[in-house]
């Protein structure tokens, strides 16, 4: 399927057709850069974590906004906003016994795949919005968005409805990239890492980690804390363009063509890593919260 403009649909609409069209076609490039189908980047500590090995640092995320979570040992129903292929799910389920594991996303793709990754474990992968879900409001003990809130521009839409879906006391935990400073204070450098890295990932926009500080305190959040992992993040940025030489080698060794959206899955990927070094400009926050 090609990506049109549609007219007569917001800038919102089109976006969120365009992250379809991206995740449908480009998900299963993923499988290059983490055999758990991880789509996000790691979190490195040293002694512990292999920089060598991907997925080493790969699952650290997953294993440290878990663990920001506080999951105990009661049922735990947990959400995933914006759940990929559910790696961070089945992370949560392999490690606590506990969990009940719900994911969303608008990927047809990834609901079917990502299914099947989940089959025989206590998790299911929805079709829906995170901005605007069926679920009953109050109904989950942990949620978490890994990369996923910057596709719709770290909206307040988000937020609010992360907490509509939480009981209270319920923690999410937010990873993702953030501005440092407002989006017209950022250097040139910074302003056309930041530009081209939203258009080839379909991010709508990021905003600066303290508006969030400030969107969760105004919805009632509390015990906000807001963590720089910039630098433990950076072992797996630097992994980039190795696995982006690997991706491609692959695909012209098997004389395979790149699909447009792999295309623009690369170059996202590329403009990451000089996102990455422009330290004053970007960095990589996990956000925790109670409800
Ligand atoms: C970079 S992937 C991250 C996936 C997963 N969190 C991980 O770390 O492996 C972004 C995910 O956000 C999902 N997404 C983007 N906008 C969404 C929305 N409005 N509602 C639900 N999912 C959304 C995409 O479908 C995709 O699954």
């Amino acid at each position: 399927m090609t990506t049109q403009t549609i007219p007569f649909i917001n800038h919102s609409e089109q976006n969120q057709i365009e992250i379809v069209d991206f995740y449908n076609e480009a998900t299963e490039d993923y499988k290059f850069w983490s055999n758990d189908y991880n789509m996000h980047f790691g979190y490195f500590i040293p002694f512990k974590t292999n920089p060598f090995k991907r997925d080493s640092m790969l699952n650290e995320m997953n294993a440290q906004v878990l663990k920001r979570l506080n999951i105990g040992s009661k049922k735990n129903r947990l959400i995933d906003l914006g759940c990929g292929m559910g790696a961070t799910m089945r992370h949560a389920l392999k490690h606590y016994k506990n969990v009940i594991a719900y994911g969303v996303t608008l990927s047809n793709f990834q609901v079917k795949q990502g299914n099947e990754l989940l089959n025989g474990k206590n998790g299911i992968i929805l079709k829906e919005n995170y901005n605007d879900t069926s679920f009953q409001s109050n109904s989950f003990n942990s949620a978490v968005a890994i990369e996923s809130l910057c596709h719709s521009g770290h909206n307040y839409k988000s937020l609010r409805e992360a907490y509509r879906i939480l009981k209270p006391g319920g923690r999410l935990v937010i990873a993702d990239a953030f501005l440092k400073r407002d989006r017209n204070d950022l250097c040139k450098g910074g302003t056309y890492a930041y530009h081209n890295l939203c258009n080839h990932w379909n991010l709508e926009k990021l905003e600066p980690y303290y508006y969030i500080k400030a969107q969760l305190e105004d919805l009632g959040f509390k015990t906000i804390k807001i963590e720089d992992a910039s630098f433990k993040v950076a072992p797996s940025v630097l992994h980039v363009p190795f696995a982006i030489t690997g991706f491609i080698l692959k695909k012209v060794l098997r004389l395979k063509g790149l699909k447009k959206e792999s295309l623009h899955n690369l170059k996202g990927s590329f403009y990451a890593l000089l996102s990455g070094l422009h330290l004053k400009s970007l960095g990589y926050y996990i956000i925790s919260a109670t409800k």
